[in-house]
């Protein structure tokens, strides 16, 4: 039989609404139920929702939904095709003598998105289920760009019948939203427990919840039930306001909201990111070529994207986040400081946190370090400290001392100044005229050159000769990041420092990313006792919240900026969002918190674990090397690992492996043929496993493209 709407023609507004396909892991696992409960939960957002049940055998879903969420429309509108045996819908209407139409279906659903802001359309059975001859559920789903809603059993079992789905979907081009548990009311064992966060870990996929055991189906008693067990955010992320508000006549949730201020339609924000976004460290040709990523928020180890998939952010979104995202105290500071004031200037005032805040950096700091000079990002620190050090010799009269040493292969940022000190040709060649002379000392990478003592041998030369013309040496203690994770043995440091001292040149320390426990202890200069006339910090220091930055000094340097105004030896230097009371309070937070949290003594097991997970990767044959220091790593990939040949950097080999971990759910980013990983220090075991399991797993899946590019 097939259900006659009186008037299939589409209503005005035509505005098309978001549309929400809810397919089962199986037939029977209570996908009416939750759609239901999801319609109940989006409608107390201030959604209108709609139902559209396209071919429905047997049982009498559609008139469930129409009576309990108490809808106007025609139930022939609701459900086009009805056929009274309980059976596969392409079987159980050719029994009836009723040929399905597509066509038909699609237009009948556009009837009902005329009229809601929201959709949820509930098909029959599980995705790969025929609607008629080889046209499945998951076509349709597909063809009316519907987001997946799946609903899964929750009991054993389930997680293979749910990440089978989902790989399903994915490969078929689904976009799916969340995955949502039904509860048939059975008891609760460690399955039920524990399953729902299996499958949210190893498919990626938003865990929207638990559709509770319902009894009373009015929509007040299910939102009370259903409130606490299911997260419908993130489906609202999905939801589009228009462009442009609608007429005040125009019923519906978008009449009552503003314009497109908060939009997070996923397609939406790709066009517009496109259209609008210039990227760093990026060929934009690319970028507008692909499909951009687009974070919508984070949660502990985990970024959200605007489609609502979590990935592992194994590079703590560039180095800087430390007790993982969303952590509640650091939120609250921030809060309580956004009561107070957000900005006031540190030009000829000062502010309540940025005092707290110096007082503790020179406590937890290396001795001999007692000022705090504010900036707001790590290439900014470096420069203070080279003007400063530059400076000072000028002020005290010591005018020929104006050299700046830097390695060879170093990196400090990429404004001038710091470009002007840094090494690496790929960033920072074509601006070599604009930036001033330096003197280049070169070091090994530890990996195909391991003379570290012929370096420093050479360099003590350098300086014994030309250490009257020499102001300051400037370094990334201990790990080199971005010169590809460049670990120096013990002593190197040390080294550097004891060659400074005896020839009067000031040590300049970036700590901006070893800084904050990256390398296992609170500042890299720890593992060597080293004391430097300044330390550089940034990225870590507001725990991956806000920009900020430092260049902490001695009071020799300090004092060689102290005379009569008149004789012109101030500092003259300040950014105006320098020591922003926001980022200040934040920052004390956060160094607090390393303190009540033990943060780098329960660090130290984690980075045991960490190393030998990365084990496994040893045995692969494009991993030429593994380097480790606290939670900085650095994995090289290889063209011929015996003789340590390097894949062409025009391969872009680490970038497609990042691209790859991305479908195992992990967030990386390469430094050419080198893949960082540097995770939150809060990253729990498992989250390490899934880590590394997904590097492994993206590297194994890319190494027979990189035969092709040895080619
Ligand atoms: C050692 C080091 N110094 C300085 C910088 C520059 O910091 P920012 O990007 O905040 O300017 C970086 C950035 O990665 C860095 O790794």
């Amino acid at each position: 039989m097939r259900r006659k709407s009186k008037d299939l023609k589409v209503e005005e507004p035509k505005e098309k609404s978001r549309v929400f396909f809810l397919a089962g892991t199986d037939t029977g696992v209570g996908k009416t139920m939750a759609v239901l409960a999801l319609a109940s939960l989006l409608r107390e957002k201030g959604a209108s929702v709609g139902v559209f049940k396209p071919v429905q055998s047997g049982v009498g879903d559609a008139e469930f939904l129409k009576r309990h969420l108490g809808l106007e429309d025609d139930l022939r509108e609701i459900n086009p095709y009805f056929a009274p045996e309980p059976l596969s819908p392409h079987l159980a209407f050719r029994r009836q003598g009723v040929r399905v139409r597509i066509p038909r279906i699609k237009k009948a659903l556009d009837v009902i998105r005329s009229r809601y802001d929201i959709v949820l359309v509930e098909g029959a059975g599980g995705l790969l289920v025929p609607i008629v001859g080889n046209y499945l559920m998951a076509d349709l789903a597909r063809d009316i760009d519907a987001d997946l809603v799946l609903v899964s059993r929750l009991g054993l079992g389930t997680i293979n019948h749910s990440l089978l789905t989902v790989n399903e979907a994915r490969r078929r081009g689904l976009r799916v939203a969340g995955v949502l548990f039904s509860d048939a009311g059975g008891k609760r064992g460690l399955s039920e427990k524990t399953n729902p966060r299996a499958v949210r870990e190893l498919s990626g996929v938003a865990v929207l919840g638990t559709v509770p055991h319902l009894t009373r189906f009015d929509e007040r008693s299910v939102c009370v039930n259903s409130r606490r067990m299911i997260d419908v955010r993130p489906l609202w992320g999905r939801v589009l306001p228009p462009a442009a508000p609608r007429s005040s006549s125009a019923k519906g949730l978008w009449a009552t909201r503003g314009p497109a201020s908060g939009v997070t339609r996923p397609d939406l924000l790709a066009r517009w990111d496109k259209q609008y976004v210039w990227h760093p460290f990026t060929q934009m040709k690319d970028w507008v070529a692909g499909e951009p990523l687009v974070i919508d928020r984070g949660e502990g180890s985990y970024l959200i994207d605007a489609q609502g998939r979590r990935y592992l952010d194994g590079v703590s979104s560039l180095w800087v986040t430390v007790h993982g995202h969303r952590k509640r105290e650091l939120d609250e500071a921030l809060k309580a400081q956004a009561g107070k004031i957000a900005h006031s200037t540190m030009l000829g005032l000062s502010n309540t946190p940025a005092i707290g805040l110096a007082k503790r950096l020179i406590e937890i700091a290396p001795r001999g370090l007692e000022k705090v000079f504010y900036s707001d990002n790590g290439s900014t620190s470096v420069e203070i400290a080279v003007k400063m050090a530059y400076q000072y010799w000028q002020n005290i009269g010591r005018t020929r001392k104006i050299g700046i040493a830097h390695l060879a292969n170093s990196y400090h940022g990429d404004t001038l100044g710091s470009v002007s000190i840094g090494g690496i040709d790929l960033f920072h060649k074509v601006y070599r005229k604009l930036i001033f002379r330096t003197i280049r000392v070169e070091m090994p990478d530890g990996y195909r050159d391991q003379d570290w003592a012929g370096a420093l041998d050479r360099f003590e030369r350098m300086v014994e000769r030309d250490h009257a013309k020499i102001a300051a040496l400037v370094v990334e203690p201990i790990v080199q990041g971005a010169a590809g994770m460049i670990m120096w043995p013990k002593g190197i440091l040390k080294r550097f420092e004891m060659i400074c001292r005896r020839h009067d040149i000031f040590l300049i320390c970036d700590e901006v990313a070893t800084g904050f426990g990256r390398t296992g202890r609170m500042f890299a200069c720890e593992h060597e006792n080293v004391r430097p006339d300044f330390l550089c910090m940034a990225k870590g220091i507001t725990g991956g919240y806000l920009p900020l930055a430092v260049t902490l000094t001695t009071r020799r340097v300090f004092d060689g900026f102290v005379f009569p105004y008149e004789d012109m030896k101030t500092f003259f230097h300040g950014h105006t969002y320098t020591g922003n009371p926001l980022a200040c309070a934040v920052a004390l937070r956060n160094i607090e918190l390393f303190k009540e949290e033990r943060v780098i003594e329960r660090l130290q097991s984690k980075i045991k674990f960490l190393a030998s997970e990365l084990q496994c990767l040893k045995t692969l044959s494009c991993v030429g090397d593994i380097r480790q220091r606290g939670f900085m790593v650095g994995v090289e990939l290889v063209r011929d690992k015996r003789t340590k040949e390097p894949f062409p950097w025009e391969g872009r080999v680490g970038a497609r492996v990042c691209e790859k971990a991305r479908d195992f759910g992990v967030i990386l980013r390469p430094l050419g043929n080198v893949i960082v990983l540097m995770p939150p220090l809060s990253i729990t075991r498992q989250e390490i496993r899934l880590l590394i399991n997904a590097l492994e797993r993206a590297i194994t899946a890319i190494i027979p493209e990189m035969k092709e590019v040895d080619g």
